[in-house]
């Protein structure tokens, strides 16, 4: 269970990874500290976590307990944090990650990624909206965005810089513009959301892909539930999800099932080696199907699907 993937910085990164994605209400963020507690019992090594989920207190707490009991140190871990959209300016950027590394208790991060090419009016609120109920969208290009990330490098507190959510057309103008490229683009992606094009793509510039909703997200129908998974999984006598992660391992991104249930985080942690004929089968599934879970994209004008219109890269 210790494969690894190596980035374009030379920084070697688990395979898998656990997600933390939570709503916020109070029990989950119980959930969450356990969560990360098990997982890190299990043999999880990478932990993904993001400002505006509203629980990274409690994944500190949970990493804090570990390291307290020695059974890892904060060097053995890979922890990927994501920049907020209310604090893209330039001016900002460093305090996107101030307050990260505050609320979970390190000092700095393996990783840390610009959660969306879309930028917020900064201030308190993670998801400021006028009267009626339209976005507060900022004028602020992600590329000064990224010029200004690059500079946290010189700090010391992220070991590497990536990207989520962009498509094609963004990371081109990207990487136009930058002295670095991204190390990672975190997209969503599982068999129904296959996205074959941009991982072809980024695979060619040296851009690591982590898969986030690799099980397809919590919303029903679930991508989870198709027939044909259940099929693979009982030929091989597995759970649901590991089909999925398998699947995605296998294709060379990485992974980071979201579970705050101790009992799924621990079976999520196992992956297997699928015979071609099931990748075959599990790669035809995304041809018939195509379902994306996150709905941010439509409410922020984000194109990133292969096959939307072109967008402009603006
Ligand atoms: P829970 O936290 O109760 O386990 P994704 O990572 O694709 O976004 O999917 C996460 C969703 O899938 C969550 O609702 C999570 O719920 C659920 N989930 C996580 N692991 C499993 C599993 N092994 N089997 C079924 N559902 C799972």
């Amino acid at each position: 269970q210790g494969l690894t993937y190596t980035l374009n910085t030379g920084a070697v990164m688990p395979a898998l990874g656990l997600g933390t994605f939570e709503s916020n209400n109070d029990s989950d963020k119980v959930a969450v500290k356990t969560a990360v507690k098990v997982a890190l019992e299990t043999g999880y090594r990478m932990i993904d976590v993001a400002y505006c989920y509203g629980n990274q207190k409690q994944v500190g707490e949970g990493l804090e307990e570990v390291f307290d009991s020695n059974l890892v140190k904060r060097e053995d871990l890979f922890i990927c944090g994501k920049l907020w959209n209310t604090f893209h300016r330039k001016e900002l950027v460093q305090t996107g990650l101030d307050l990260t590394l505050e609320e979970l208790g390190v000092d700095y991060l393996d990783l840390f990624i610009m959660h969306w090419p879309v930028a917020f009016q900064p201030g308190p609120d993670n998801y400021p909206q006028d009267a009626n109920g339209e976005w507060l969208i900022d004028n602020v290009d992600y590329i000064e965005t990224w010029l200004a990330m690059e500079k946290l490098l010189e700090t010391g507190k992220v070991k590497a810089i990536g990207v989520s959510n962009f498509n094609i057309p963004k990371l081109e103008r990207l990487l136009k513009a930058a002295h670095i490229t991204p190390a990672v683009n975190q997209c969503e992606l599982h068999p129904y959301l296959a996205q074959n094009e941009l991982i072809r793509y980024c695979e060619e510039r040296g851009i690591h892909m982590m898969a986030y909703s690799p099980l397809g997200g919590p919303k029903s129908p679930r991508t989870l539930d198709d027939p044909l998974i259940k099929v693979i999984a009982d030929k091989h006598k597995r759970p649901l999800a590991q089909v999925m992660t398998s699947w995605a391992i296998q294709r060379g991104t990485s992974v980071i099932p979201k579970s705050a249930n101790p009992e799924r985080v621990k079976a999520n942690f196992v992956h297997f080696e699928l015979p071609q004929e099931d990748i075959d089968a599990l790669n035809e599934l995304g041809k018939k199907h195509h379902r994306r879970h996150c709905d941010s994209f439509d409410m922020w004008g984000v194109v990133t699907f292969d096959d939307d219109p072109k967008d402009s890269g603006h």
